[in-house]
């Protein structure tokens, strides 16, 4: 509708839902060989690492471990993330469509943690006159990210530069007190590291 098209595809990560439904039709372009260039990337938190730091296994999709076993990644569905403000992306699973995609290397995955997800909200705020959601914001943090690199390496501002789409998924007008922790520096990040996601999957394995 614009007449442009993306060089690259950035969604916040949950569970997938709004990644899946922006980035869909441009992986599917990839799949049929038109976009081979193309980066679809899902950003999700430092504190829910699954896609960067989980495993690729069966798990359930729920801690009450109702649902059917799911492939998909995951730091288990045990696993009780930090209290980040980005509540909606503490989820210890994916989607398994999006799961089978990144194990074929037809995404990528980014973590983000808060600190930097705020700053990079209140940039937005400042320059687009809509304060984001913070999950929101793990994909403004990450289009933030491509953008500078591309500046840095090509040294051009120009208006040229690569075509970057990405989803502003909600509002943040519920998030204030996010906001004000991060303004009166307050806010602290939550990075999970390996050994804590491979402990979580042991126990699961154990209990399974
Ligand atoms: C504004 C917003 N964006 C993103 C998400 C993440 O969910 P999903 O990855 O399923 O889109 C949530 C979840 O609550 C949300 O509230």
């Amino acid at each position: 509708m614009i007449d442009e098209e993306p060089d690259y595809v950035i969604g916040c990560f949950g569970g997938g839902s709004n990644f899946a439904g922006l980035s869909f039709p441009f992986v599917r372009e990839k799949l049929v060989g038109k976009r081979d260039g193309l980066r679809v990337i899902a950003a999700e938190s430092t504190a829910a690492p699954k896609l960067t730091k989980g495993d690729f296994r069966y798990d359930f999709g729920d801690t009450g471990r109702l649902t059917p076993l799911i492939r998909m990644y995951t730091v288990g569905h045990d696993f009780v993330p930090p209290p980040i403000h980005a509540g909606g992306l503490r989820y210890h699973g994916a989607a398994p469509t999006v799961s089978h995609l990144l194990k074929h290397s037809l995404i990528e995955a980014e973590a983000y943690p808060q600190v930097r997800i705020f700053k990079a909200a209140k940039l937005f705020s400042q320059t687009e006159g809509i304060i984001p959601a913070p999950e929101s914001a793990h994909a403004i943090a990450s289009v933030i990210e491509h953008a500078r690199h591309f500046i840095k390496n090509s040294g051009s501002h120009d208006i040229d530069g690569p075509v970057i789409l990405f989803n502003l998924s909600g509002h943040g007008l519920l998030d204030l007190s996010g906001y004000q922790e991060f303004l009166s520096n307050k806010l602290v990040d939550f990075h999970v590291d390996l050994e804590q996601v491979k402990e979580s999957l042991r126990k699961i394995s154990s209990s399974n």
